[in-house]
């Protein structure tokens, strides 16, 4: 266990075991009692050792309300690769969850809970737009970003991770990749977040309420900001949203509601997993002094870190797939229509694909994580986020090496998308 651990109480201490810098604890749920809708909030601090009692009693497990939660690497790596058995289209579980909704229309046509032919036809233009070129244009404005920010929390000697620095990142570096006026970013983050918490396993009135306000409000926002810009183009190098437009105009076609609601998906999909990216990766630092130092040492680690990063706290911890047909899986028979739970965070930690997996290795190779998916839906911002992490993490640490904590951590209570709240710390 780490010494000194700034988040956990001394009654978490007695729970963890295992070599210097193991954050296994052997506290975990009762497997029989698991269930998503249910959740108690020391799963949210530790789910780890509830994933590996799962992995290794009841890899493919069902849930109380019919649908199965997958915990091996090599069963999460077969379904995301097999898109004919293992359906992303999410029409049939989101009409009861969202009903007739701005909602409902908005994940529906987003790419990612698609099947061909629209998943193929938008994932081409996005993928296109989303050009190594226009990628590597934006590092100098990321730097920028993240100096100003580093700035600014130097001069105070003290600042939140989060709301100070993680969460600030994406929404500017997003609001660079379609080009939306700095003056009009202020409400992104929340509409991003709002619209995202509807997908938690069990979303409260309030927070679909929320979800379809920001939809609507998005949408209006987005109408006015495509019109300036068909008037108004950019170069389409690398100014993404005219590239969509462009492409629009080829005859590959996104029809106005593909381009808007794919444009708020894009939005919302490098928000918050970037930003947990951001502060799971400091707070980990926090955590495992050595490695640390050992970046600290070695910068061109950083590289290597943001996956382990990834891997180790993996931004988005869960995913969804439907099977298509009968099909078998750990040694089960699953129905056609049988919904499944692909929970990366697990597949994440199996020994049998990562040697030691519960410990943080800066240098782990090879390290073939499945924080960004795989197979044909495989994040199409991998290398945005790659970027955005490795500038912002690695200039952090550079600028503050003795950066510290200075209060409670606090831990986002959510299942799917795994990051923090907010993380005080001290920089001098
Ligand atoms: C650390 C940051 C990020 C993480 C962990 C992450 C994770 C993921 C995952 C797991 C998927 C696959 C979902 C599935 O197959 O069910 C995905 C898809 C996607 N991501 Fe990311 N993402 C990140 C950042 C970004 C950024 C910065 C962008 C945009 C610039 C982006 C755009 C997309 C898009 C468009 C898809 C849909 C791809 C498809 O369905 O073909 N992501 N992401």
């Amino acid at each position: 266990m780490p010494q000194n651990h700034p988040i956990l109480d001394a009654a978490d201490r007695t729970h963890y075991t295992g070599a210097a810098g193991d954050l296994m604890t052997t506290q975990y749920m009762n497997i029989e009692d698991f269930d998503l809708q249910t959740l108690p909030q020391s799963f949210y601090d530790h789910p780890y050792a509830t994933y590996a009692a799962l992995r290794s009693v009841s890899p493919v497990h069902r849930l109380p309300d019919g649908s199965f939660f997958l915990t091996r690497y090599a069963d999460l790596d077969r379904v995301y690769r097999d898109t004919a058995t293992f359906s992303s289209d999410k029409k049939i579980e989101f009409k009861p969850k969202f009903g007739d909704s701005p909602l409902y229309e908005h994940h529906t046509t987003s790419l990612v809970f698609n099947d061909p032919p629209l998943h193929t036809r938008v994932r081409k233009i996005i993928a296109g737009s989303l050009t190594p070129r226009a990628i590597a244009d934006m590092e100098p404005g990321l730097i920028a970003v993240v100096d100003g920010l580093l700035d600014r929390i130097e001069s105070k000697g003290s600042a939140d991770l989060i709301t100070e620095f993680a969460a600030v990142i994406p929404v500017e570096i997003i609001g660079n990749l379609l080009g939306v006026p700095h003056e009009e970013r202020g409400p992104l983050r929340a509409w991003s977040l709002a619209i995202l918490s509807a997908l938690e396993p069990a979303p409260t009135p309030a927070m679909l309420q929320a979800g379809n306000q920001a939809v609507r409000a998005f949408i209006v926002y987005l109408e006015k900001l495509v019109a300036d810009r068909r008037g108004n183009p950019g170069d389409p190098a690398n100014d993404v949203l005219t590239r969509l437009l462009g492409q629009e105009q080829d005859g590959t076609q996104l029809t106005e509601t593909e381009l808007l609601q794919n444009c708020i998906f894009i939005l919302n999909a490098g928000h918050e997993t970037t930003t947990n990216l951001i502060g799971n990766g400091l707070q980990l630092l926090i955590e495992w002094p050595d490695q640390r130092r050992a970046l600290l040492k070695d910068p061109d680690l950083a590289k290597s870190a943001v996956e382990e990063f990834l891997r180790f706290e993996s931004s988005n911890q869960l995913g969804n797939r439907r099977t298509t047909m009968d099909t078998r899986l750990g040694g089960l028979d699953l129905p056609a229509g049988t919904r499944l739970n692909l929970c990366i965070g697990a597949a994440n930690r199996d020994p049998e694909q990562f040697e030691d997996p519960d410990r943080l290795d800066l240098s782990r190779k090879p390290n073939r994580h499945l924080a960004f998916g795989t197979g044909p839906h495989i994040c199409a911002g991998v290398n945005l986020a790659r970027l955005e992490g490795k500038v912002a993490i690695s200039r952090f640490i550079n600028r503050f090496p003795h950066y510290r904590p200075a209060g409670i951590a606090v831990r986002g209570a959510r299942a799917r998308f795994r990051g923090f709240l907010a993380i005080p710390i001290a920089v001098c």
